[in-house]
Order: structure tokens, then sequence, then C-alpha cells
């Protein structure tokens, strides 16, 4: 049995060719059609997973397949990782993030109630299959946030992705399959990278949070309605090159350049005061964090990255002084 999991906005586009390729060697695909949106991303839809698949008759030689964006692949391998003590699973990512981050890395998770990831599993996938024609047909805001997550990756570990971002930016906009297939395949490969030398998170992994401890803040203070996450971790971006200048990492220049690629794949740059202050307030109050301090990371150059401990009033003030 071959449990194909998407969710209503994809079925309807790109469940029907897949579900004919994976019944062509004979196996029996079973469709569950998930409710879309991130609110729907809970236990109950990982319950819905496991009693369609107990019903269909799926064992511990079954293959859970994730057919959607991040929700619907998060979803999916949370079920399989946990399904009979964990069953094989593949990813197809139709959204650009899900390809360049989320079925990358081995992470699954579901929320609870408000808080994020809150319960999930480190479950590789057994194989990833990203066709960039399903991105034909993702919505545009989703497709300019998930940029921001390349950038973010050319800036951790890659100059010639950068370089192809700032040479074919319009290309990429337009999503042009001869200038994806190569961002895609390089983002994949730089988290890729990362990940596969600190699968659990012990510490080095820390550096794919760049852009991403002031752009959760500034994603929290909008409510999670105001911006979205790519935007907010555009923002992110920023407010961490200027940081990095005021501790003189970062070159003036560098900031100028990662602003204008920025800008020209459609994403935010400009840090308004009363948000950076929102965000501030946010990140001094988070008295989780360990001793009061974190690794904030920084850029020193375009694929080369650093991460420096700083306390959380010395990130507060950095972080207001980012305008
Ligand atoms: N596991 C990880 O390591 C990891 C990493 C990053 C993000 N994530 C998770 O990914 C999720 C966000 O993923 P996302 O940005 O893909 O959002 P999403 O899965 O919510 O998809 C966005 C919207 O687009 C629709 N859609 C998806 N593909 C489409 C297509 N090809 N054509 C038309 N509509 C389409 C979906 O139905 C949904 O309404 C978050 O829950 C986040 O936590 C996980
Ligand atoms: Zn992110």
């Amino acid at each position: 049995v071959v449990l194909l999991v998407t969710d209503r906005n994809v079925a309807p586009l790109h469940a029907g060719p897949v579900a004919a390729t994976l019944g062509a060697g004979g196996a029996r695909v079973e469709l569950v059609v998930l409710e879309p949106g991130e609110q729907h991303k809970n236990p109950a839809a990982v319950v819905e997973l496991w009693r369609r698949a107990l019903g269909a008759g799926a064992d511990r030689t079954s293959l859970v397949v994730g057919l959607g964006g991040g929700v619907v692949t998060d979803v999916a391998g949370f079920a399989a990782g946990t399904y009979m003590r964990g069953v094989r699973w593949a990813a197809f990512p139709t959204t650009l993030l899900g390809m360049v981050d989320a079925s990358v890395g081995g992470k699954t998770a579901v929320d609870l109630g408000t808080a994020k990831n809150a319960v999930g599993a480190f479950w590789q996938p057994s194989s990833v299959v990203c066709d960039l024609e399903f991105l034909r047909t993702e919505p545009e805001r989703g497709y300019v946030g998930a940029l921001a997550e390349v950038a973010k990756s050319a800036l951790i570990g890659d100059r010639v992705l950068f370089d192809l971002l700032e040479s074919r930016a319009g290309a990429v906009l337009a999503r042009d399959p001869g200038a994806l297939g190569e961002v895609v395949r390089r983002s994949v490969a730089v988290k890729a990278g990362v990940v596969g030398r600190d699968e659990r998170e012990a510490g080095l992994r820390a550096v794919l949070n760049l852009g991403h401890t002031v752009g959760h803040a500034l994603e929290a203070a909008g409510g999670y309605r105001e911006l979205s996450h790519g935007e907010a971790v555009s923002l992110g971006l920023v407010a961490a090159l200027r940081i990095g200048c005021a501790l003189g990492r970062t070159s003036a220049d560098l900031v100028g350049r990662v602003m204008a690629l920025l800008g020209s794949l459609g994403l935010p740059t400009v840090l308004d005061r009363a948000r950076l202050e929102a965000a501030t307030s946010l990140l001094a109050q988070d008295k989780k964090r360990a001793g009061g301090s974190l690794r904030f990371v920084v850029v020193e150059g375009v694929g080369q990255v650093s991460t420096v401990r700083l306390g959380l009033g010395e990130l507060a003030r950095l972080v207001s002084a980012a305008t």
C-alpha cells in the first residue's frame, strides 16, 4: 500500500499524475486529502493518517508519500515516523520552500495550539522528488518568501548561488525552470551539507538560523499576520547584516549588495522603527534561552558565516540600532 497524502489545494492540480505513476508498478494507492494551511498542521491530521493507513491495511513495508507544501510533508513525515514504529516515506514537495527547506534535513513535526512544531521526530525521507512543474501553480507570496531562504543559503555557503540570484533574479521570479533547477539544487546542497554534519542539532546546524533570530521576533510581533515567514526572514537578514556591521564582521558594501538582491527578488528590506521596537521587546522578554544569551549568526562574506555569543540585552540594543 502507498498512502498518498496531499491537501485540498494540491490534489486537483497535481495528485492525478503522481497517483498514476505510483500505481503503475502495481501498488495500491490510497489517497488522503488533508485540509490545507498551518492551522491544520496538528495532531488530528496525524491521527487521521494513522487511521487511514490502518484501514487500508498498511504494514511495515508500506510507503507514505507527502505531496504538497511544508505542511503536508511535515504531517506525512511525522505520521510515517510513528505508524508501526516507523515506515518509509517520500517527499514530493510542491512549493519552493518545501523543496529547498522543509524536505531537507529529516525534521518532521506538527503544532500544538500556538506552539509551532511542538511534537515531532527526526525521520528522514527515503527519497525527495522535486518536480519544478509543481511550482507553476504555487501562490506568489509563498514562492517569493521562499526566495529569502534561498538567499540565506547562498550567504551561508554558496557564492555561485548568490551570483546566480543576482544575475538571474528576473528569471528566478518568473519561475523559469532553466534558472530554477540550479537554484534548487544548490540550495538543497547547502542545507544538506550543514545537516549532514549535525543531524540532531548539536551546534553547527545553528548557522541555518541566519536571519531567523530577528526574523522570528518580527513575525511574532506582527501577530503572524502582517509578515509571512519569508518576508520576516528577509527583514531578519537585513538586521543580521547590519548587526554584523556594528560588530565589525560584515562590510557596509555587503549590506547594500544583499539589500539590493532581496529587493530585486520582491522581498521587503525596510526595517521600520515601530516594528523593530516590538521585536526588540519580544527578544528581551524571551527568558527561555540558556543563561540569557544566544549564538547569533553573522555574515563575514558571501558564503561565509560565523556565530557570536550575545547577551539578550546586547542583542536588543543592536537590534534597535539596526534601522
Ligand atoms: N521540516 C522542516 O525542516 C521545515 C523547514 C521549513 C518549513 N517547514 C514547515 O513548512 C510549512 C510551510 O510550508 P509552505 O510554505 O510550503 O506552506 P504550505 O504547505 O502551507 O503551502 C502553502 C499553500 O500553498 C498551497 N500549495 C502548495 N503547493 C501548491 C502548488 N504547487 N500549487 C498551488 N497551491 C499549492 C497549499 O495548499 C497551501 O495552501 C510550515 O509549517 C513550516 O513549519 C518545515
Ligand atoms: Zn525559515
